[in-house]
């Protein structure tokens, strides 16, 4: 398995990802109107042979500044529990660390994120209009987060997902 940046000839392959893994629409249209608004700061696939089998997703944050958001990440059912989520989640965290990110949010499962580092804690001072036991934050930047506060807004396609 390697991981490597989504091209635009992966975007079909990409969306069949995400829809097997979620079962529904929401998320594979959220990726395609990030990808229509500019909004994807860092898209990675990961390829079994020729297959597309997973996709992670980080998009800019209109606030904090300096900030991700990670969402979605999708592994196909077949190929779950085999690590390529989480192999996808740290290449990923990695990536934004050296292009100088100060820090990344999520809204999901704890259980899951916290073995990348990911706390509720960290994310805790920041307003949201998610359910804040699954608002998590990751500092890259040491010390980034004190000097950060308000609320946590993801980029439009998101916000219109709420609407
Ligand atoms: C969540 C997802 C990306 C993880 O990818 P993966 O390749 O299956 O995960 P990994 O193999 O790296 O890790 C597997 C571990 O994660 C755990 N895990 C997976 N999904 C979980 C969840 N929703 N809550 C808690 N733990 C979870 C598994 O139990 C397993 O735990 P273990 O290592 O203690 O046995 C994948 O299962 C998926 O696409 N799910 C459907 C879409 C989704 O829910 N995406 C996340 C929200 S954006």
């Amino acid at each position: 398995m390697i991981i490597r940046a989504e091209t635009s000839d992966d975007v079909a392959r990409v969306r069949h990802v995400v829809l097997s893994a979620f079962g529904q629409a929401d998320e594979a249209d959220l990726v395609a109107a990030l990808q229509a608004s500019g909004d994807v700061e860092i898209a990675l696939v990961a390829m079994h042979g020729d297959q597309l089998v997973g996709h992670i997703l980080f998009s800019k944050l209109a606030a904090p500044a300096g900030c991700l958001g990670l969402a979605p990440v999708s592994v196909l059912p077949e190929f779950q529990n085999q690590g390529i989520g989480g192999a996808l989640i740290r290449d990923g965290l990695d990536i934004a660390t050296r292009k100088g990110w100060q820090a990344v949010f999520l809204l999901g499962e704890p259980a899951y994120y916290e073995r990348f580092g990911f706390t509720v804690a960290a994310a805790h001072k920041f307003g949201t209009i998610y359910p804040k036991p699954y608002v998590m934050g990751l500092e890259l930047t040491s010390g980034a987060l004190d000097a950060l506060d308000g609320a946590l807004t993801y980029a439009q396609p998101f916000l219109d997902l709420e609407s």
